[in-house]
């Protein structure tokens, strides 16, 4: 039983992954057009080898939304959903290729390569990050849903990724904690917002784009704040459990850099459940969409039992 059901959240995540990748591929500059060095910049951190989770999730939430049959017929279309997913894989690609600099976290390993950085020189992964802000921006105004639906996907996604909740304010407290004593209610505050808002926002627009209703996306917003704060709290727990080689990304880095993490606040053990038991609670938001639920909550028990 077990098994089978990792095999097939694999063929789920392969197949969006796929579908992704190829939609990144026609959404991004080629990497002949000038400036070359920037768009080679680009794609060498968006094709370095992500998990796309994001976009996983996005597309789930959809799914789970669209199969309502209470929802209106013209708005159960998913077509062109995976421009919004790649829209916000570019998202999480530029704040991977900032999270890296040195002066931020100053790594030099990301998805199993050199950073964008190490390969094309800080001035071009700044403004590669940069570039591939905007161009999310421009795919997310080109989506095929309502206006409506995408002001309503942009206002959520920007709020996300901004300063105040979101990824940019989450990443200025993170960097902030490397020299304070780290205290649970600052764990909390810095995960929530440099990892869990832009997971909630994955979730969010996946459930307005399908056609959601206020209370579905209200579901989805308690879902995905529980599921995301789990998922960093993962990613924490990755970082002092696994190898560099099994990461893609340096191993042992928060400790070396002071971070303040949930394993430096509860230890790893408590860490681990807290992140299962965070996932339990997200499970009991999506009671009212029975078994449509079971795709979104495999992706999110995967996103707690990953290796990497
Ligand atoms: C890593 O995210 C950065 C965090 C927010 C913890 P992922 O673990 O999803 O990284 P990729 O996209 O698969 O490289
Ligand atoms: C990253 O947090 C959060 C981002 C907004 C990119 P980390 O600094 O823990 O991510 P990794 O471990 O480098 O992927
Ligand atoms: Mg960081
Ligand atoms: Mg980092
Ligand atoms: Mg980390």
């Amino acid at each position: 039983m077990m098994m089978q059901m990792q095999t097939s959240i694999r063929d789920v995540l392969e197949a969006d992954a796929k579908r992704i990748d190829q939609a990144l591929d026609r959404l991004l500059p080629g990497a002949g057009e000038e400036p070359v060095s920037i768009h080679r910049a680009m794609r060498h951190s968006v094709f370095a080898g992500g998990k796309r989770l994001r976009p996983a999730l996005c597309m789930e939430a959809a799914r789970m939304i669209a199969g309502d049959p209470s929802a209106r017929t013209e708005e159960r279309r998913l077509e062109g959903i995976e421009d919004l997913g790649s829209a916000i894989e570019m998202l999480h690609t530029y704040s991977l290729i900032h999270d890296d600099l040195p002066a931020l976290d100053n790594d030099d390993l990301r998805r199993g390569k050199p950073t964008c950085h190490v390969a094309y020189g800080e001035a071009i992964a700044i403004l590669a990050g940069d570039a591939l802000q905007t161009q999310a921006y421009e795919v997310l105004a080109r989506m095929r849903c309502s206006a409506a639906q995408t002001v309503e996907i942009v206002r959520t996604i920007a709020q996300a990724t901004g300063t105040v909740g979101g990824m940019i304010g989450g990443q200025v407290m993170d960097l902030e904690g490397e020299t304070q004593k780290p205290t649970a209610k600052m764990v909390e505050a810095i995960h929530r917002a440099k990892t869990g808002a832009l997971i909630r926002a994955s979730l969010v627009s996946g459930g307005i784009y399908a056609g959601g209703l206020t209370e579905d996306v209200t579901r989805l917003h308690e879902f995905g704040s529980k599921a995301g704060l789990a998922f960093q709290i993962v990613d924490d727990v990755l970082d002092v459990t696994q190898s560099s080689e099994q990461l893609g990304k340096t191993a042992g880095k928060d400790v070396a850099s002071d971070k303040a993490t949930w394993p430096a606040v509860y230890g790893i053990e408590q860490s681990r459940k807290d992140a299962q038991r965070l996932i339990a609670e997200a499970f009991s938001q999506l009671d009212q969409y029975g078994d449509r639920a079971d795709g979104l909550k495999m992706l999110a028990k995967y996103l707690v039992e990953r290796s990497h």
